[in-house]
């Protein structure tokens, strides 16, 4: 009984974008880059949108497209009951993003919202799916036995798609952050099953207070001034808001080695499991000496973690499911198989997500 992941997708812009293509528009190269982040390559999203990326990686997770993964066959859009998109880069502010692939993808039937909870999209994704999937599957058993209507949306499929366009957060006069960044798209459908033992066993979210600014973006709304103040007049974008993505690496380093570790530990231990029960771990890509450094407090060879960020690059939210894709694709996971998704960003947030498939 459990949110069983029937169908996986993902999607990346054509635009492949090298470390020496870098080294010509900031101070750094490939020799700086890759023992230090892992990344060869990114994807950058030149003609692409955010829409078309997660529309693309959706009917790769529906089989309505060639290149995806289907446990049992293709998923007729109309079958979503929902579809949440983690993002912080949807193509308008509303509609929101979800609401738009659901157009694109013909889920006529889903009701639709986006999360922003940075590149633990992933997981938090996941986890409330799970949550919505459970909480229906309660609430038509109480219907059944009463005989009373459904007290909720009857939620029995979910599509979670991560769909980022990070680019357009990312200063391109910023060495720090430039180098690390890339667009893409990946996702899951979600189904309710009552009966087997394959699906979501356990999942664990946190949060914490971001008070030093290790991670940050601010909204083009933040420091608008508002017309009710006769002092300040008219409203007027204000030139100090900074629309790029800020971080201080170090920090950020710090917390998403220590979070992995905690995370991954947590979630298995609401599933009453260990990392030796773990097939593979499909963890958040923002640096190879994060994975690197969580697989060593783990005790875990480095070949149990699908690794991506080489040729993708860190698309927040949308990277573990990428990973988990190309897992699925690769064969890397079968049936019966236990995995673990862990992720940390901007919030701060963190979370894992343990699976059977
Ligand atoms: O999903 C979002 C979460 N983000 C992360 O998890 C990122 C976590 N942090 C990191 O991955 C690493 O901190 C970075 C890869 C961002 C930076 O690596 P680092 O080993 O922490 O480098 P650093 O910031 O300590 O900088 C070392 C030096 C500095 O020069 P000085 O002051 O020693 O002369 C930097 O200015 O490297 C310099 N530097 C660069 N040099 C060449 C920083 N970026 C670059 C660059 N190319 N791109």
């Amino acid at each position: 009984m459990g949110s069983v992941i029937i169908g996986s997708g993902k999607s990346l812009p054509k635009r492949v974008v090298t470390n020496d293509e870098l080294g010509q528009i900031v101070d750094t190269t490939d020799e700086w880059i890759v023992p230090r982040t892992g990344i060869h390559t990114r994807r950058i999203a030149v003609e692409e949108t955010a829409t078309d990326l997660g529309a693309e990686a959706a009917l790769r997770a529906l089989g309505a497209q060639a290149d995806g993964w289907q446990r049992d066959g293709a998923i007729d859009p109309a079958s979503l009951d929902m579809i949440v998109c983690p993002t912080l880069t949807p193509d308008t502010h509303f509609p929101s993003e979800a609401a738009r692939i659901r157009e694109r993808i013909g889920a006529v039937n889903a009701v639709c919202y986006d999360m922003s909870c940075a590149c633990s999209g992933c997981v938090y994704g996941l986890s409330t799916a799970d949550l919505m999937l459970a909480g229906a599957a309660a609430a038509r058993a109480q219907a059944a036995a009463t005989g009373a209507p459904m007290r909720c949306n009857d939620v029995r499929r979910v599509l979670v798609v991560a769909a980022e366009r990070l680019s357009k957060l990312v200063d391109w006069e910023d060495r720090a952050t430039c180098i690390l960044f890339g667009d893409g798209a990946g996702a899951v459908v979600l189904e309710w099953r009552d009966e087997g033992d394959a699906g979501i066993l356990s999942s664990y979210m946190e949060n914490s207070d971001d008070t030093e600014r290790t991670l940050w973006c601010d909204s083009a709304f933040t420091a608008r001034t508002v017309p009710f103040d006769a002092e300040q007049g008219l409203p007027e974008a204000d030139a100090a808001c900074d629309p790029y993505m800020r971080m201080a690496g170090q920090a950020v380093f710090k917390f998403a080695t220590a979070a992995m570790v905690r995370c991954t530990e947590e979630a298995l231990a609401r599933a009453q499991l260990s990392v030796d029960d773990v097939a593979l771990f499909a963890p958040h890509q923002a640096n190879e000496r994060i994975i690197r450094y969580a697989a060593k407090k783990m005790d875990l060879p480095l070949e149990r973690f699908q690794i991506i960020i080489d040729h993708v690059g860190n698309v927040s939210g949308a990277s573990a499911l990428i990973a988990l894709n190309e897992a699925l694709c690769e064969g890397k996971l079968k049936q019966g198989d236990v995995a673990c998704m862990t992720a940390f960003g901007g919030g701060l947030t963190a979370g894992s997500c343990v699976f059977r498939i």
